[in-house]
């Protein structure tokens, strides 16, 4: 096995590296003039997503602006519910559409467990990507977390008060169950063959985690997430796995205790001295700056960036924000952020 000389991937395997390693959740993206361009000249989002030679461009574009220390592969959460058969759209200003099912029957192909082939292209991205990335920055994989994806494939889109999905968890346990064992071994499947196209690190986003109650928490949050993490461990042991449970308040502990993953991610409303004293101080923490800081810029910005590595700073930690870049993001404050992030050395 190759040492490990990536500051991402010396952070997330459990030592203190200062400056701390950063990169951005949703760093490619709108926000980007030249993303726009790509973006435009592929047609659909989709299109942009399952053609490999644009989403490794759209991949590359943050860091050869940037020099984030890592790279994550372009592509969507949503892309494993329509590589399952649901029809999944991206409309303009109003976010992901999807043909919502009621009851894990409803997926076309349900009864299959290997991937259709329609996700090989992200794979193929990935080897792209592999194969020009500077040799300091790490190439993450990623998909939704069980719960999360579900949301999305029974509420047919971005939700309010998540009633119906709620409604079918809590009120049919056992159906739901069956829908979820569906996405573990999807995205299981799909993390490990990212792995084996090149990815260095996985990240699970469970961004709508903090909706749930305390028991449907563990069943529907934590438990399939260590199922997928078991599995990824055991066909590539050595890559490690970011869970992003967003807004779980006190329950992180937990997750980062028995879920198995090597880092957490941590919205940005956790207060920063609660997880530096709950969560193990050899574990590497992510996270948290608010995304907002980067909408406001000048030394607004400059100060909150210095607080969230002070926080931080005799731990593991890889710098990120508590949740993705917002798409009025003006470029030059996240020039400004990582010049700010690599002088408190
Ligand atoms: O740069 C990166 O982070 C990699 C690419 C990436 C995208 N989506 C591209 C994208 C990643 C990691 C995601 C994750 C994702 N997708 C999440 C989890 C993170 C989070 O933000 O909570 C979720 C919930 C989704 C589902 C999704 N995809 C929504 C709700 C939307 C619409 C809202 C929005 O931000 O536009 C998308 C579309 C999407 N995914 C875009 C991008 C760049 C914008 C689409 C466009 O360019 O038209």
């Amino acid at each position: 096995m190759q040492t490990r000389t990536k500051p991402l991937l010396r952070a997330l395997a459990g030592e203190t590296v200062n400056p701390p390693p950063i990169w951005l959740m949703r760093q490619a993206g709108r926000y980007l003039p030249e993303y726009r361009k790509v973006r435009s000249a592929a047609g659909s989002f989709l299109d942009l997503c399952y053609t490999p030679a644009l989403a490794a461009e759209v991949t590359l574009q943050p860091i050869r602006r940037f020099s984030f220390d890592a790279a994550i592969i372009f592509s969507d959460i949503l892309l494993v519910p329509h590589a399952l058969g649901q029809s999944v759209s991206f409309r303009e200003g109003i976010g992901p559409v999807l043909d919502p099912i009621a009851a894990a029957s409803d997926l076309p192909a349900s009864g299959s467990s290997a991937l259709p082939g329609r996700l090989t292209a992200v794979m193929e991205a990935i080897s792209l990507v592999g194969s020009t990335l500077p040799k300091s920055v790490a190439l993450i994989g990623f998909a939704g977390a069980p719960w999360t994806v579900a949301t999305y494939m029974v509420e047919g889109g971005t939700s309010r008060a998540f009633e119906r999905v709620k409604a079918f968890a809590l009120g049919r346990p056992s159906e739901f169950q069956h829908l979820i064992d569906i996405l573990v071994e999807a995205t299981a499947d799909y993390l490990i063959r990212q792995i084996s196209a090149g990815a260095e690190a996985i990240q699970l986003f469970d961004s709508w985690a903090g909706v749930l109650p305390e028991t449907a928490f563990e069943r529907w949050c934590v438990a399939p997430v260590v199922e997928i993490v078991d599995r990824v461990k055991e066909a590539h042991p050595g890559t490690p796995v970011i869970g992003f449970p967003r807004g779980i308040g006190p329950r992180y502990e937990t997750y980062a205790s028995s879920t198995g993953v090597d880092a957490v991610s941590i919205d940005y409303a956790l207060p920063r001295g609660w997880a530096h004293q709950h969560l193990e101080t050899a574990s590497c923490i992510q996270g948290n700056l608010d995304p907002v800081y980067l909408l406001v810029g000048d030394a607004v910005l400059d100060e909150e960036a210095a607080n969230v590595v002070k926080a931080f700073a005799a731990r593991p930690f890889v710098f990120n924000l508590g949740h993705g870049v917002l798409p009025t993001t003006p470029v030059e404050n996240v020039d400004r952020l990582v010049r700010v992030v690599r002088a408190h050395g």
